[in-house]
């Protein structure tokens, strides 16, 4: 059993627990994951190790309430726990001084960039940040990430704080300046990766992508994570979850995350359905 020692809500539907995971905190690196199992019906769900202290032997881990599973865990309460945890998984961030690094990060996303953007700065690279939500009020941690990169430039979708736009905009933006790059490494939802990645491309620059595909063991063993790299089919879980983007099967990644997507929708209503119950 995890014991939440801490929760905070950092914006509408996202939350943040520090977990009481010392094993865990004590090998966890920038890049890798756990997968979380709420109770014993609970259906296994990956997120990122957001960060990890292995002197109190806490991890952070910030998500998003979107279906069924991500809003049963947002109503574990401090001080209760959480039935399994596994991890840490995935293979670390490949860290190295490069020069000059872009994080480009949307949505929740934007905890999970952070590890990595504090990693390539300890590394002694000048890292460039660009965090985006769709309005100011779900835009998180922007302090955070200035703790850890030279500059940060923020984009909202509907022009509510930062420059109107995506944060590919932004990222289109800063490559028509010619700086000279070494690496851009992106997380967030997956349209958003694409384009990042089309536009990397296009100036030949090395980019970097987390891939979410559905996970259920996380451990190589299931084969729901199955992504095709280079024309090879990888396990996100134990290969990944980060790829070369300009080698990834984008349109195959697409259709493999909408397979449940009927039954993502029924559960979600039926779990909100017995909220319902419950307090009425
Ligand atoms: C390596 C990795 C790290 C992640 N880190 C984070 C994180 O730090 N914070 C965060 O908010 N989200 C993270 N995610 C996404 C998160 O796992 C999904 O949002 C979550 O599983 C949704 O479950 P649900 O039951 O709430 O929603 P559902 O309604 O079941 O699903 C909503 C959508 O989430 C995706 N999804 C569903 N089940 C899974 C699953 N078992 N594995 C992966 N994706 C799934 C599908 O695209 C689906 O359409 C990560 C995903 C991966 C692969
Ligand atoms: S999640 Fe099962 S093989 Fe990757």
């Amino acid at each position: 059993m995890y014991k939440i020692i801490k929760k905070r809500l950092l914006a509408p539907s996202v939350q943040l627990m520090e977990v009481s995971a010392p094993e865990i905190a004590k090998r966890a690196k920038a890049g890798q994951f756990v997968v979380v199992r709420v109770n014993e019906k609970g259906e296994r769900i990956p997120l990122t190790i957001a960060d990890s202290d292995p002197g109190s032997g806490l991890i952070t881990i910030i998500f998003q309430e979107i279906g069924k599973t991500t809003q049963l865990l947002g109503t574990v309460k401090e001080g209760e726990e959480i039935l399994d945890i596994v991890g840490p998984l995935g293979m670390p961030t490949h860290i190295e001084n490069i020069g000059t690094v872009v994080t480009v990060a949307g949505g929740v996303g934007v905890a999970e960039i952070i590890p990595v953007a504090k990693a390539f700065k300890k590394a002694g690279n000048r890292v460039i940040g660009i965090i985006g939500a769709r309005s100011r009020e779900l835009l998180i941690l922007e302090e955070e990430m200035k703790k850890h990169c030279d500059n940060v430039f923020v984009a909202t979708d509907d022009g509510s704080y930062g420059q109107k736009g995506f944060v590919s905009d932004v990222l289109s933006d800063l490559l028509s300046k010619q700086i000279n790059i070494g690496l851009v490494y992106a997380i967030g939802p997956v349209p958003m990766m694409r384009v990042v990645s089309e536009l990397t491309r296009q100036h030949g620059i090395k980019t970097v992508v987390s891939l979410n595909p559905i996970m259920v063991d996380g451990t190589g063993m299931c084969g729901a994570c199955r992504v095709s790299v280079e024309g090879r089919t990888r396990f996100a879980c134990v290969d990944g979850p980060e790829f070369n983007a300009h080698q990834v099967d984008w349109n195959e990644l697409v259709s493999r995350l909408s397979l449940f997507k009927k039954e993502e929708k029924v559960s979600t209503e039926r779990f909100r359905e017995e909220c319902r119950c419950k307090k009425g």
